[in-house]
């Protein structure tokens, strides 16, 4: 988009179990990118311990914040505007994050942009690393496939900041599915990074595990799919003691992709849409993103790596869209920690 105000936008993003502090320039150009991961503390515990979260985020977020203006060489009155995660997200750590953004607006008189964790992560595919080759920027209308550890969506986005949601999931979203499966197959935590990894030397054909269509619709449902997970692990635990886990994996896998895949070929073709985005920390799958690079029907966008999965510069890059185009927050705004896109207004 051409004739939007140049601006540098500093993020805070504590949504869930990542600290993270961004500093992005007109939506696209990442100047410095802090996250500091909590995930060995919570691997103790399986899953996200939400107060250990919490206090973990108070402990982290100043020298976050402070170690992302250091690596951008730049200081506060280099900023033009604060943005922050209000939700959806954990409460307890959603608050961390807001206060220190409130902060930092209130100190310096700079203007305050709350945004949605799942606006950021769609505009993950909008960032790339200032000195890189600036990447083609997406086009509208984009089909958007959004699969994180806490949804599972399709949206059609047919401008900045405006979405349509197609479809979510009925009940576990793609991530949770991952990580599920994974405690399952007694795989570590976070599930999705080590089902890749046993993954890579299985044979994915060897169980055939169910795929829900859900024709007639662009909803997903990934429970019946680890339930059958669960009743094959007990099957094969029983008969034998010992578990193909590479294989099991793989076929798992395979089954999720395949759903993800068509359901958003088809919304793509079906809405008329130009490219096709997809984004959450699910897009870091290998597998996932082979196979939407394979097909040559739509131009894919997909972050790197390292904005798939929680940060702040996603958040930095949204806030710059919202800052732009008038969308500034009030001083007083609360977190909103079951807020959908839906819900976004542009
Ligand atoms: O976007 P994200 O960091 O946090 C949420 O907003 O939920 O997503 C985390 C989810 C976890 O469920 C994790 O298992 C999954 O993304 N994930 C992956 C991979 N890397 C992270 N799933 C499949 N393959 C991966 N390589
Ligand atoms: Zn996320």
């Amino acid at each position: 988009m051409t004739n939007l105000k140049p601006a540098r936008i500093l993020a805070v993003e504590t949504s869930c179990d990542e600290t993270a502090c961004a500093i992005v320039e007109n939506g696209r150009a990442l100047l410095s990118s802090v996250v500091a991961s909590q995930m060995e503390i919570h691997a103790r515990y399986g899953g996200v311990y939400p107060e250990v979260a919490s206090r973990q985020h108070v402990l982290s977020v100043t020298p976050v914040v402070e170690q992302a203006l250091a690596q951008a060489h730049l200081t506060l009155k280099d900023i033009d505007a604060i943005a922050v995660t209000q939700g959806p997200g954990l409460a307890g750590s959603l608050v961390v994050g807001m206060n220190m953004a409130k902060g930092l607006a209130l100190g310096s008189g700079l203007p305050l942009v709350g945004v949605n964790h799942l606006e950021g992560h769609l505009y993950s595919a909008w960032v790339y690393e200032a000195g890189d080759t600036l990447p083609p920027e997406p086009q509208f209308p984009l089909m958007a496939l959004l699969v994180s550890g806490g949804h599972s969506e399709l949206n059609l986005m047919t401008d900045h900041l405006t979405y349509q949601r197609l479809g979510s999931t009925l009940d576990d979203a793609a991530g949770e599915a991952f990580d599920k499966v994974a405690r399952l197959l007694e795989l570590g935590y976070p599930g999705g990074p080590s089902i890749q990894k046993a993954a890579e030397e299985g044979d994915a054909s060897r169980f055939h595990f169910p795929r829900a269509w859900l024709e007639g619709t662009y909803d997903f449902s990934f429970s019946g799919l680890k339930t059958a997970a669960l009743y094959e692990v007990r099957e094969l635990k029983k008969r034998s003691g010992s578990l193909p886990v590479h294989d099991l994996a793989a076929s798992f896998q395979k089954a999720v992709v395949d759903v993800l895949f068509k359901k958003t070929m088809k919304a793509a073709r079906e809405f008329g849409a130009k490219e096709i985005l997809v984004a959450g920390g699910v897009s870091a799958n290998r597998a996932l993103r082979q196979t939407f690079r394979a097909q040559t029907e739509f131009s894919v966008h997909i972050p790197p790596l390292s904005l798939c999965t929680d940060n702040a510069a996603m958040i930095a890059s949204a806030g710059y869209y919202r800052y732009a185009l008038g969308h500034t927050s009030a001083l007083d705004i609360d977190v909103l920690p079951t807020w959908s896109l839906s819900q976004v207004t542009a």
